[in-house]
């Protein structure tokens, strides 16, 4: 039988590289035709981080003077949901446990623990799968039926917490994963995701540089809304280091903390909003303010009709949280000098197909007071 000697040398080390998606496969080709050298194929791990950037400008024109379509204000963005696990999540994810396992805090027969809003969850399930452990994904019932069956077909088991428990409570969903890697460390890794600095790090060793490179270092403005805080924290720090006169602006849900804590220094109740996976009702450890310039509140609506605006004008079908960060572009680049070039480089975290069943769906919308898409809206 003919056994080919294959030699992959992009084995697991180059899934940490943040520059190539796929590297070239080299063979060692004694029985081979030379045709099978210098392919590109890789293992599917391999496939996280590299996406694309694109450009949004032209979306401005809707909600700025019509100066703005022909000004020197562009609005791109990078489409995270490209990742393998269709998120944002798969860089930290993938930095956490790379570094749990340099430093033997995670090894063979633990179980991971994740608390998630649903996506680092579905990224948390998706890499051990990939890695040989099992684990265990707590979540809050607002976490969207697609995310929570996600979890669980990747074979995690998949813990909800109950409705209406306030952070800080041990039955929130943040809490019960906390105390379960307390209770048995020895047994549980907790991926932390809320307060370890490895999940900024994970964007400051990726995303950063990627969006320095695909902008040519022209990159003015990063906006990115926040629920760790990782995304805009590790992703403006390595900005600011090749440019201090990048701005950081954190895009926040109406009823989320964080803009009256930008603003005051305080902060009161959070209140409900329906867009998932952004906002907080804490600040978590991952969150650093001091690198914030700016933040932008959204609301529901104008997260949801800028996802229509996406869906129908560019066919990009993206979470709540992409429409949420690309309406805080638009009107940021709507308040920017058009004579001034300035580039607003945007992300978006996951995927629209993660919310078929709740904003995509028209009955969801009447049934939680939000309009539903209409021709005139968009
Ligand atoms: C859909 C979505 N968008 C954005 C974010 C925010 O990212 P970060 O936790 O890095 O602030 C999250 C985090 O859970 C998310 O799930």
């Amino acid at each position: 039988m003919m056994q080919p000697l294959l030699r992959n040398t992009f084995a697991y080390a180059s899934s940490r590289s943040a520059i190539s998606r796929c590297g070239t496969l080299k063979l060692s080709v004694r029985l081979l035709s030379s045709s099978y050298t210098n392919l590109k194929i890789c293992r599917y791990r391999e496939l996280v981080a590299d996406t694309p950037m694109v450009d949004l400008t032209h979306l401005v024109a809707k909600d700025a003077n019509s100066e703005l379509a022909n000004s020197n204000v562009r609005v791109f963005a990078k489409v995270e949901f490209l990742n393998p696990g269709f998120s944002i999540k798969d860089r930290i994810v993938q930095n956490i446990l790379n570094k749990a396992e340099d430093e033997g805090k995670l090894k063979k027969g633990m179980i991971a623990v994740a608390a998630s809003s649903g996506n680092t969850g579905a990224s948390t399930a998706m890499m051990c799968a990939m890695r040989g452990y099992e684990c265990i994904i707590t979540t809050s019932p607002k976490c969207s039926k697609e995310k929570m069956d996600a979890i669980k077909a990747y074979g995690a088991k998949l813990l909800v917490s109950e409705p209406g428990v306030e952070e800080g409570d041990p039955k929130h969903y943040i809490e019960m994963a906390r105390l379960m890697a307390l209770e048995d460390p020895e047994l549980y890794f907790d991926i932390d995701q809320y307060d370890t600095l490895s999940n900024p790090e994970g964007h400051f060793l990726t995303l950063g540089p990627e969006i320095w490179q695909q902008t040519n270092g022209l990159v003015t403005h990063f906006v990115a809304a926040g629920s760790t805080g990782g995304t805009i924290s590790g992703t403006a720090k390595y900005l600011k280091q090749q440019n201090p006169e990048v701005k950081a602006v954190l895009a926040d849900p109406v009823g989320s903390i964080f803009t009256e804590y930008f603003k005051k220094g305080s902060y009161g109740k959070p209140k409900d909003f329906l867009v998932e996976g952004v906002g907080k009702g804490t600040i978590p450890g991952a969150m650093n303010f001091d690198i914030i310039d700016d933040v932008i509140p959204v609301n529901d609506q104008e997260a949801f009709d800028t996802c229509f605006r996406l869906s129908r004008k560019e066919g990009i079908c993206a979470g709540g949280s992409s429409g949420l960060n690309v309406f805080a572009s638009l009107q940021l680049a709507a308040s920017l000098d058009p004579n001034t070039p300035a580039v607003i480089v945007t992300v978006l975290p996951d995927l629209g197909v993660k919310y078929l069943s709740k904003f995509y769906n028209d009955e969801w919308l009447t049934e939680n007071g939000l309009k539903p898409p209409s021709a005139g809206q968009i």
